[in-house]
């Protein structure tokens, strides 16, 4: 609660010059280790996310950025995540396309109701998506569990479904960089997170202090509507 007022102070100076320097007995910045870890909450607890691809050298429009919302489980606890391509999307493509199969995907909490959306926390991971075409029955059946567990609708589209729509394919994105913005730069950490902080920052890292931590957030992430 006293972080929720301390935040709510914030947020109102925040909104009146983004640089208010912070009195150091009223206002502690969020740290580093904070950081990751609440960088895992968000992509745990927010489902969908903003992929960015490029389109490739063939393309008319090779060379440029393109975006757009895509689902994702977390489904790894060293922070891979598990998506879905369809051969139909533009994004699929583009990663096909590429020879390093990068892509960037941003998770941001969600903002609905909130004065000053900029005071909330995004992360873009960025790395490589590979294919799990020959994964076997029990590994594709744990997959289905969890991604399901995320995003129940998905179950008309999975691989394999034969009822599917579309042809769909497991896939695992590795992060290799990570750029998080917690906020406002006063309170928060905004910049790179080592990836190998980040792998160890799930629930791993809870003691007491990161507990307090994660419940404010998981209040703060309770007050939206999803
Ligand atoms: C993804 O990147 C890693 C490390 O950079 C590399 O070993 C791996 O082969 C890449 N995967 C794909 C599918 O390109
Ligand atoms: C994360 O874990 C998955 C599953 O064990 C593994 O395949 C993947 O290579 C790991 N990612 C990284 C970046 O180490």
């Amino acid at each position: 609660m006293f972080l929720r007022s301390l935040l709510a102070l914030l947020n109102f100076t925040t909104a009146l010059a983004l640089t208010v320097p912070p009195s150091d007995q009223l206002i502690r910045r969020e740290t580093l280790a904070e950081a990751a870890h609440n960088a895992r909450i968000i992509v745990k607890d927010v489902k969908t996310g903003t992929m960015a691809s490029v389109f490739p050298e063939e393309s008319d429009l090779a060379g440029r950025p393109f975006a757009m919302m895509e689902y994702h489980a977390p489904c790894y606890s060293n922070g891979s995540l598990t998506i879905i391509l369809m051969p139909i999307s533009r994004s699929t493509q583009n990663i096909f396309n590429d020879p390093g199969h990068h892509v960037a995907y941003t998770v941001s909490m969600p903002t609905e109701g909130i004065r000053s959306p900029m005071s909330r926390g995004r992360v873009a991971l960025m790395g490589n998506v590979t294919t799990l075409r020959d994964i076997s029955k029990d590994e594709s059946r744990e997959l289905s569990k969890c991604y399901t567990s995320y995003h129940p609708d998905s179950k008309y589209w999975l691989p394999g479904n034969e009822d599917s729509p579309h042809v769909s394919i497991w896939a695992r994105l590795d992060i290799d960089n990570i750029y998080y913005v917690g906020g406002f730069g006063d309170v928060h950490y905004i910049g790179p997170i080592p990836v190998d902080l980040y792998a160890k920052s799930d629930k791993s890292v809870i003691n007491d202090y990161y507990f307090d931590k994660q419940t404010a957030w998981e209040d703060d992430l309770s007050q939206v509507v999803f």
